[in-house]
């Protein structure tokens, strides 16, 4: 399916003069990519010279990316391992609370092992971890609003000091790469991963892909300094119907002009690590099926390191090659052949090595393919200074500090909160009056911070899991005083005409990737995926006190019904660990809003984007302010079909 609607929209930016979008190759006008990415002419001698004392087996472990669940440091050292990885929800000791002590010696066994060769020049080791909102996984660690919300933030600079903040807190752990940012642009909010999309439009994206990894990046070399990676390389945001790991329908130029736009931010900004993404790619101008991109060799090593010279190393996605036909979990010939370098294969790694070596000798895979894996994924050892200076050596290493980034997560929270609604002023909230709070969300980190939190689908936590954050419960109460906050989080059963307002914290339970997805043809509707909160809100709403309803949620959905029963109403997104960020915008004073919607919120249940034919209730860039305050009156309300079959394809 084409995307005219996109088109026209990209040519009236054009006309408005903002920037363009533009396709690949890249125009020569780009900022040079920063110093550390320059070919080195010593430092490639040096790179040479140990590749050719490695053996076959020796060059595909260092391909090889296991899971720390699913692998000793005995083993690191015995297969030669390039690269671990920590998944979501995994822990030392697989012990949630996990002190950063405890990290960081965990982190130190793995480092020692692959020095421990019998390899005449010793290879340190990459271990790898999803840092997205922050360091994600850790308990103690300040987390981040997640990219939706920071989108609506608009303010790349913002985003380059929340890089540098994410960056300490992986140092802190003994950790040196973070597989972040998302470059996805969202173009379905069906799609499970929306939440991790800055926005539905490319520029933003692409300003933002730099400022990230500018952020974590650093020079690469610092104490505090980390890769970055770019992900999912290519089209993750695109698919059809929003699923996970679908298929993007499009042409060509829309894949890499629209979808690839944050790549050439992070690309500017030297990015060192470019993730392939799960998705497939279908051309609908060529009416060709490019399967899925972990095979894709066009766009791996043509596009990504041939036209647009990505000289850092390439990461197959966990279990990712699996889904290119013809291979398995263990086995991808076509993969590697497509130009990938590293192997996320986290549980049958010993296999992955076997087999890899086996398809080099059986003239499946060159040896020259190989040779440039390791070749590329040495650079990146080298450029990041670990062969120089161990990873421990930074001072960071095991400091508990290094995790705390409080000030600036909420700082963040304020700036990516967008109010929608705030008729007869109904915001700010008055100080010293008494506040009903409702919604089951009101008091709960894990709603709060969502998917990629402590664990991979950010459920089965519980607030004490997270060792440092506060709900918005806890902050209003820190703001009000305690004796002016009632809470019930159903809200049956309290005279709401005592209060002099209430404060509804909506919000959807925490998801991640596929599961989040709200498959074709269910219309999305936050009241019909949580009824509860239309409940609590029917509970409150018109009782005598007006209605505040904050919403968190990893993706616009249709919501009319919430909205028209809430006198003002803020879209909070994911806010993370930080809720006083909120409660400094209810209560007005020295911050206002700012934040703007990144993405469009629908006007109906089957509109899931920006299509012509989707009803857009707020456009993007939406969001009132006290400073312009501006009345919003009832909204209309169609009826929701059971399903939306009959509205969309
Ligand atoms: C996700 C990636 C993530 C990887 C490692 C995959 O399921 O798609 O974004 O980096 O897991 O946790
Ligand atoms: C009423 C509004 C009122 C809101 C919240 C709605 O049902 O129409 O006037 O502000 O409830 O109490």
């Amino acid at each position: 399916m084409k995307r005219p609607a996109l088109k026209v929209s990209l040519s009236l930016l054009l006309l408005a003069g903002c920037a363009p979008i533009q396709t690949f190759p890249r125009p020569p006008l780009e900022v040079a990519a920063p110093a550390a990415a320059a070919p080195d002419a010593a430092m490639e001698r040096r790179i040479a010279a140990i590749v050719a004392g490695m053996t076959l087996e020796q060059k595909v472990g260092q391909m090889t990316q296991p899971d720390v669940r699913y692998i000793t440091p005995e083993q690191v050292s015995q297969y030669y391992i390039g690269s671990v990885l920590n998944g979501g929800g995994a822990w030392p000791d697989m012990n949630k609370r996990a002190s950063v002590a405890d990290w960081a010696a965990l982190a130190d066994r793995f480092a020692d092992a692959a020095l421990a060769t019998d390899l005449p020049t010793p290879i340190p080791l990459l271990w790898g971890t999803d840092a997205v909102h922050g360091h994600n996984n850790v308990s103690g660690a300040t987390i981040f609003p997640h990219n939706i919300g920071l989108g609506a933030a608009n303010d790349p600079a913002l985003i380059e000091r929340i890089g540098r903040a994410t960056a300490r807190q992986v140092r802190a752990t003994g950790i040196t790469w973070a597989f972040a940012p998302t470059l996805a642009v969202g173009d379905n909010r069906r799609w499970g991963r929306t939440y991790e999309s800055w926005s539905s439009d490319p520029a933003l994206v692409r300003r933002y892909g730099e400022a990230m990894v500018r952020g974590l990046q650093g020079d690469l070399t610092g104490d505090a300094d980390v890769l970055a990676t770019a992900k999912h390389y290519l089209g993750d945001g695109g698919t059809f119907n929003g699923v996970d790991q679908g298929q993007a329908r499009m042409t060509r130029e829309d894949l890499l002009g629209r979808h690839g736009a944050g790549y050439l931010g992070a690309l500017d900004a030297g990015v060192q690590t470019v993730m392939i993404s799960y998705s497939g790619w279908y051309d609908t101008a060529a009416d060709q099926d490019h399967g899925k991109m972990h095979g894709n060799r066009d766009l791996i090593a043509g596009v990504l390191k041939g036209e647009l010279g990505f000289d850092g190393l390439v990461v197959s996605d966990w279990n990712g090659i699996e889904q290119v036909p013809g291979c398995a979990r263990d086995r991808c010939s076509q993969a590697v052949n497509a130009g990938i370098d590293m192997f996320m294969v986290p549980e049958d790694w010993r296999a992955f090595i076997t087999n890899t070596v086996e398809d080099v000798r059986a003239g499946r895979i060159a040896e020259s393919r190989i040779d440039d894996a390791v070749t590329r994924i040495l650079r990146v050892k080298m450029r990041s200074g670990l062969f120089d200076r161990p990873a421990d050596a930074s001072v960071l290493t095991g400091r508990a500090d290094g995790l705390d980034a409080r000030a600036l997560a909420r700082e963040a929270v304020r700036k990516s909160v967008v109010l929608l609604k705030n008729d007869d002023a109904v915001l700010p909230l008055q100080r010293g009056r008494r506040v009903l709070v409702v919604g089951a969300s009101a008091d709960s980190l894990s709603n709060q911070t969502g998917g990629w939190s402590l664990t991979w689908q950010g459920t089965e936590n519980v607030n004490a899991d997270f060792a440092t954050g506060q709900t918005l419960l806890t902050a209003l109460r820190e703001a009000l005083g305690a004796d002016n906050v009632v809470y019930s989080a159903d809200g049956s059963g309290v005279d709401v005409s005592r209060f002099d307002a209430v404060v509804a914290v909506l919000g959807e339970t925490p998801y991640a990737e596929y599961n989040g997805d709200v498959r074709f043809p269910v219309p999305v509707q936050h009241s019909l995926q949580h009824p509860a909160d239309l409940a609590a809100l029917r509970a409150v709403s018109g009782k005598g006190a007006p209605v505040v309803t904050v919403l968190y949620s990893g993706r616009p959905a249709y919501a009319n019904d919430l909205i028209n029963l809430s006198d003002a109403f803020v879209a909070a997104f994911l806010p993370g660990t930080e809720g006083g960020g909120l409660a400094d915008v209810l209560l007005g004073g020295q911050h206002d809003f700012t934040g703007r919607l990144s993405f469009a919120w629908p006007g109906s249940a089957c509109s899931t984007g920006e299509d012509p034919d989707d009803v857009v209730q707020f456009a993007r860039g939406y969001g009132l302010s006290y400073a312009r305050p501006a009345r919003l009156g009832p909204l209309p309300l169609p009826a929701t079909p059971a399903t939306c079959e009959t509205i969309a394809p």
